[in-house]
């Protein structure tokens, strides 16, 4: 197992390129099922996730094939309609290929995704909202089996803001006869992202981006070409961390900041100064942070999916923060590491408070999950001595080459090959 040893203390300067959204890619490859035919996308990141979807999909009977961020998916061959324990458990988000097979197909075979190490996560609104679209649903064997000859529009009302649950239901809806609505939808950027690229196929989708989508079902979607998906907001968002607790100045190129107004927001009230220049976003670190509060809240409110990195940052700045997690119920995992480093935290269900220390210092420390990873590695940045973070293939799985793209701005950072 890789592990990743980095000396803090080094004020990263330079040019910081962002790849493209893990969180977009995702579902936009599962969309490739929904017309017959060969599909290209580009901008794909070279990322762990993206390649457990690409073997999803080839073991569907697609052929895929990667290079250089250009993803091209033919789905006219596909003639196995399962996404398997194997694949379920090692990324969640394979359960995205359920709607579209149900969609094209009229059925699907999918494992139940279990627990995870940030929460209990489960896809029952996903499953309500297919089975209103007039799908037939059992569960068996810790799988969901769904058959629908065609589906048809419904009006769906999500009690909780679902992510993967939204993008689902647009994919069931954009093939079912009749009108959908979907009402308390998510509205994050990869929602949008995605509905944009079904619009591409010929879906009629109006709303997305708001909370209520509306979508008018066609009876054919053609495949889509050329697509460049949006940046990682969460890359870039980790990135302006890295500024904020080293005192650096990191210009980020190719990224979108209007997807991170709040986090820009809490940022600046936190010290952190922001320039744009024609070069991309300029992201300058005060000389000392100063500690802010944050709640997560489903888009456009701050991101769980920042909730760590921002609270490694806090570990360090003058004052108390209270960080208030809603999203996920385990998802403080990071908290027991960055308290190896020597931070001061204490954590009462979702609420953790944090007492800003002088420095951190080095120390071995285990990534649990993909954000907590990220944390490490910014407050190992501006720790005194070495860190080693083990278990890095969660990093991995979200996060293109960042030890390389660290490296390049000047971090003293080395990967172990193990
Ligand atoms: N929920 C339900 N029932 C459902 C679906 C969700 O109760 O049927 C609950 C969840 O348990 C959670 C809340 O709703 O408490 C929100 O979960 P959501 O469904 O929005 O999460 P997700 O779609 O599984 C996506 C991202 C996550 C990100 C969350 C929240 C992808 C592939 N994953 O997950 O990303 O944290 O939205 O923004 O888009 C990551 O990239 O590290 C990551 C975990």
């Amino acid at each position: 197992m890789d592990k990743l040893i980095i000396r803090g203390g080094k004020q990263l300067k330079g040019e910081v390129s962002i790849s493209g959204a893990k969180n977009a890619a995702l579902p936009i490859m599962t969309a490739s099922i929904l017309a017959s035919g060969k599909s290209n996308f580009a901008r794909i990141p070279d990322l762990m996730d993206v390649r457990t979807m690409g073997k999803l999909l080839s073991n569907m009977g697609a052929s895929y094939s990667y290079n250089k961020g250009i993803a091209e998916i033919d789905s006219s061959s596909m003639n196995k309609f399962e996404a398997p324990y194997e694949s379920v458990k090692t990324m969640r988000a394979s359960v995205l290929v359920l709607c579209p097979l149900v969609a094209r197909f009229g059925r699907a075979k999918v494992s139940l995704p279990g627990g995870c190490a940030i929460g209990a996560r489960p896809i029952n609104l996903h499953l309500m909202g297919l089975e209103k679209m007039g799908a037939k649903i059992r569960l068996e064997s810790g799988y969901v089996i769904a058959k629908a000859s065609r589906l048809k529009g419904a009006s769906i009302y999500f009690d909780t803001v679902t992510v993967t649950g939204t993008e689902n239901l647009m994919m069931a809806a954009v093939l079912a006869k009749g009108t959908t609505i979907l009402e308390n939808a998510a509205r994050e950027p990869e929602v949008i992202d995605l509905a944009n690229c079904l619009i591409s196929m010929g879906a009629k989708i109006k709303g997305a981006g708001e909370s209520v989508i509306e979508i008018e079902g066609v009876d054919e979607l053609r495949p889509l070409k050329n697509y460049e998906i949006i940046p990682d907001r969460i890359e870039t968002g980790t990135f302006m961390s890295i500024a904020g607790i080293t005192g650096g100045d990191l210009i980020m190129k190719d990224c979108r900041p209007e997807h991170l107004d709040a986090v820009m927001m809490k940022l600046t009230d936190a010290g952190v100064m922001f320039k744009e220049t024609k070069r991309g976003l300029r992201v300058i670190g005060p000389e000392k942070l100063i500690a802010k509060d944050v709640k997560t809240i489903p888009y456009p409110g701050f991101p769980t999916d920042m909730q760590a990195q921002f609270m490694a940052m806090m570990t360090i700045a003058k004052g108390t923060s209270v960080i208030k997690e809603t999203i996920f119920e385990n998802r403080f995992m990071h908290v027991a590491e960055l308290e190896r480093m020597g931070a001061d935290i204490s954590t009462e269900g979702g609420t953790a408070t944090i007492k800003g220390v002088e420095k951190l210092k080095g120390a071995p420390v285990m990534a649990t999950d993909l954000r907590a990873s990220a944390s490490l590695i910014v407050a190992a940045l501006c720790a005194e001595g070495e860190t080693t973070i083990h278990r890095i293939y969660h990093l991995d799985r979200g996060y293109e080459k960042m030890d390389e793209k660290l490296k390049k701005v000047g971090a003293d950072i080395e990967r172990v090959k193990g």
